[in-house]
């Protein structure tokens, strides 16, 4: 059995080399790692990281590419890829736009596609943009639908997809960051950053606030907002706010405008995911509109304040961990003060939950997929 998979950006990396692995030690199975590129340097970070070599690799990423562009780029050289390999099944993971033009292209040729992380949903399709419409194309297109979550089988059984067709895995991203943890405990290191204003910070016991922030629906005013929130709280003179800064320069330029110069704010290159790991592990807070953060804060206890007016994973909030607080910079620095100067409030959020996995979530994909080819479905959901 020929199965390409395929991935573009840096969370799709992190999100499928637990799979790539586990497929590559079955028997029976030719695994074609494929990358579109969509991304290159955050890319190849989590690609050397973890040993991922891909078999195809088609360079696409371009300066400030439209979605028209990612798209179309995607389609034709993904159909090349597919009339070439002919493979038996595609993978493809989550919402970004490599995912939905590569569904897409499978979907012209008659292939079957399997989607890992499927059902997220949040109830407006604008939001996120263009992941909410992506990920509800790849859906569509989609035979083999492996859910994280039970909201998200819910959302996909609501909307009339074969419950034989959806098989509850977890997320792969507790299975890359146990890997990655692994890694590290084995290596003992903890690779915080190299950035000498940081270490000193953490030395003289100031606390860490992790901020992330890329999203498409905040370039502009949400991130000028965000900027707003990290100057205000790294005032409060107890604190150091790092920022690993997304390299997409609609974010990167106006980023580094409003915060380069403040002392108690950090301004990283991307980390790597080990790094990034470790800076979770040491953050007291976390303020991020990123979709896997949300997942990896609350698997290690991190109080996670999410700047976004939706969530396609309300099973953070739910648990207690995560709280959707918008892009108002008041509000933003209002709920951290909180974290920081109320420890019930603290504590009530700190504790560990995991609601997005297991860590067994590829090797269920795994074995969904090889059972289903041998006319199985191991692990269908039902009703
Ligand atoms: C993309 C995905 C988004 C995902 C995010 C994860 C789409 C439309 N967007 O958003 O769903 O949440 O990745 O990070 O699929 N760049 C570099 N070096 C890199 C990576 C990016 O210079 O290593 C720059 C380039 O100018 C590149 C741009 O950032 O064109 C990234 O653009 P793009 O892939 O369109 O979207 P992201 O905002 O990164
Ligand atoms: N991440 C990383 N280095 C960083 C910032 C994030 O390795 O400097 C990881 C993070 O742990 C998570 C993933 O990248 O697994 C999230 O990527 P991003 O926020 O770009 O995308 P999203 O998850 O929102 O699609």
């Amino acid at each position: 059995m020929k199965i390409l998979v395929v991935f573009g950006t840096r969370p799709e990396a992190i999100k499928c080399f637990p799979v790539v692995e586990e497929l590559r030690r079955r028997r029976g199975v030719q695994v074609i790692a494929c990358t579109t590129a969509q991304h290159r340097h955050i890319l190849d970070q989590v690609m050397q990281l973890v040993g991922l070599v891909p078999d195809i690799d088609l360079h696409l990423m371009r300066d400030k590419p439209t979605l028209t562009d990612i798209t179309t780029d995607v389609l034709h050289r993904i159909g090349e890829v597919l009339d070439k390999e002919r493979p038996d099944r595609v993978l493809v993971q989550g919402d970004t736009t490599t995912a939905m033009a590569t569904a897409m292209a499978a979907f012209y040729r008659g292939i079957p596609v399997g989607h890992i992380e499927a059902g997220l949903r949040t109830d407006t399709i604008l939001s996120p943009w263009p992941e909410e419409a992506n990920r509800r194309i790849v859906s569509v297109i989609a035979d083999m639908h492996f859910a994280p979550t039970t909201v998200a089988r819910d959302n996909l059984l609501r909307e009339n997809v074969n419950p034989g067709a959806i098989y509850l895995t977890g997320n792969t991203v507790i299975d890359a960051l146990h890997a990655v943890r692994d890694r590290l405990a084995l290596a003992e290191v903890s690779p915080l950053p190299d950035h000498p204003g940081l270490r000193a910070a953490l030395d003289q016991g100031r606390r860490l606030i992790l901020m992330t922030a890329h999203r498409r629906e905040n370039w502009g005013d949400g991130i000028d907002a965000i900027c707003r929130a990290a100057r205000a709280l790294a005032e409060r003179g107890d604190v150091v706010v790092a920022l690993p800064v997304h390299p997409n320069p609609r974010v990167s330029v106006p980023v580094r405008a409003a915060l380069g110069d403040h002392p108690a704010i950090c301004l990283l290159d991307p980390l790597d995911y080990a790094e990034f790991v470790a800076m979770l592990g040491r953050a007291e807070i976390v303020l991020t509109d990123s979709g896997g953060v949300q997942e990896e804060a609350p698997a290690l206890g991190k109080p996670v304040l999410v700047l976004r007016d939706t969530t396609e994973r309300p099973e953070g909030v739910a648990a207690g961990c995560a709280r959707l607080i918008g892009l108002d910079s008041g509000r933003i620095v209002a709920e951290a003060t909180r974290l920081l100067d109320d420890p019930a409030a603290y504590r009530a959020m700190s504790k560990v939950a995991n609601p997005y996995g297991d860590g067994t979530a590829s090797r269920q994909i795994a074995d969904a997929i090889l059972g289903a080819a041998a006319g199985l479905h191991a692990r269908a959901v039902g009703t």
